[in-house]
């Protein structure tokens, strides 16, 4: 099927269409209409993106078919050509009209009609495919009872090993208010942060608040911490849960990196999120912070359906078995990350590990988280071979 449909529109503008849309023009008398032919170039998949009415169609028929292809065809957009004057503009929008285009339009004139038109149809089939994932969506909240026991550094790489799997899907926020570092692990400079993103009007427009995210080389997109501790307190958890709810509606993956402890802002990612992320330090007041942390949020009910408990920087060094752990934090341990000098290393340049892509026993084992949070992610990135996660 041709992009464009021309019905009663005359040689000149056909022509212009032609030009515009490099040949992929179908022009059809006005009477195909009263013959009903039309609806049927709009069925199936490869309708066209786009419907011109040209002055050949009454009106009021135009307006009526523009209500039809709304229903049979909602990935294609309907253009009228006609004087526009306010009031026919308000009755061709009621009508599901989508462009009135002047009997005298420039060929820029009509070059811009059809991008918004192809644009649309764009934007509907990719909804379209992706409907069916919307249950895989998740919010992943990185939380411990205790600080500098890496927290950031597992955000970061998982969020990375997620991006790095399906360009576009995953968002990181940092919402550490007070001493946020998600930027300066992935070397960024942010132009905007947390507290610019959850007032005007980018808290409430989709379309704004992508503008205010911070990208990564790899296609992760960052919201950053805030400049200065006073400003991140400011931010209310009200303002937290709205900024989640708008993020976990366009990206497939939220992931969210957070502040030592239970804070007002970590709850309520909590209470939006699928996954959660408990990270402990191993030794005896990071394993019972660990537990503490896990009772609490067991009272809260505010464990997510998905649960993956980590502990990290272990060494045999510090004399604790795992069983003797396991049996004090009540729960079997999913992850353990032994203490390496490649994170580090990794944190002071900007770096994160899934991005080297090494062979070190962390990287790996991020690696596996990324997995657990998401298989499908997990796959797409093994389908990329050696080429490390991510990597440009
Ligand atoms: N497994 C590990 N081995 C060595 N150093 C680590 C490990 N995990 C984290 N670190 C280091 O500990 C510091 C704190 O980590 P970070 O992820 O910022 O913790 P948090 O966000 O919980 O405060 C960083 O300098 C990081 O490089
Ligand atoms: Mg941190």
């Amino acid at each position: 099927m041709s992009t464009v449909l021309t019905i009663g529109a005359d040689a000149d503008l056909v022509a212009r269409f032609t030009e515009a849309g490099s040949g992929d023009v179908l022009a059809l008398r006005a009477d195909a209409l009263t013959e009903g032919v039309v609806l049927h170039h709009l069925a199936g998949p490869d309708a066209p993106a786009l419907v011109v009415l040209g002055p050949g169609v009454p009106l009021a028929d135009s307006f009526a078919l523009a209500g039809q292809v709304d229903g049979a065809a909602p990935g294609t957009s309907v253009v009228v050509v006609a004087v526009a004057d306010p009031e026919l503009w308000i009755e061709a929008m009621r009508a599901g009209v989508r462009d009135v285009l002047s009997p005298h339009a420039s060929t820029a004139d009509v070059t811009a009609v059809l991008d918004r038109a192809t644009a649309r149809a764009e934007a509907r089939r990719a909804a379209a495919v992706a409907a069916p994932l919307a249950h895989t969506r998740r919010v992943v909240v990185v939380a411990g009872p205790k600080g500098g026991v890496g927290k950031t550094t597992v955000a970061t790489n998982l969020a990375l090993g997620l991006a790095g799997a399906e360009p576009g899907s995953t968002v990181l926020v940092d919402l550490d208010v007070q001493f946020g570092d998600v930027a300066s692990a992935l070397a960024l400079v942010p132009e905007y942060t947390l507290p610019d993103t959850v007032r005007g009007a980018a808290s409430n427009d989709p379309l704004v608040l992508k503008t205010f995210l911070t990208r990564h080389s790899s296609g992760l997109h960052v919201v950053a911490g805030s400049d200065s501790p006073a400003a991140g307190d400011a931010v209310t958890a009200a303002e937290v849960a709205r900024l989640v709810d708008m993020l976990s509606a366009e990206f497939r993956y939220v992931v969210v990196d957070t502040a030592a402890g239970l804070t007002d802002h970590t709850l309520t990612a909590l209470e939006r999120a699928t996954d959660l992320v408990l990270i402990g330090s191993m030794d005896v007041p990071g394993v019972r912070g660990l537990r503490k942390e896990l009772d609490v949020l067991g009272e809260l009910q505010l464990v997510p359906a998905h649960r993956h408990l980590v502990l990290n920087g272990g060494s045999s060094a510090g004399g604790l078995a795992l069983a003797d752990i396991e049996r004090t934090v009540g729960a079997t341990l999913d992850l353990v990350l032994p203490r390496h000098a490649a994170v580090p290393l990794s944190t002071n340049t900007g770096v994160p590990l899934l991005l080297k892509g090494g062979k070190d026993p962390v990287t790996r084992g991020l690696q596996t988280l990324v997995g657990r949070v998401a298989p499908a992610a997990a796959a797409a990135n093994g389908r990329r071979g050696r080429r490390r996660v991510g990597a440009r």
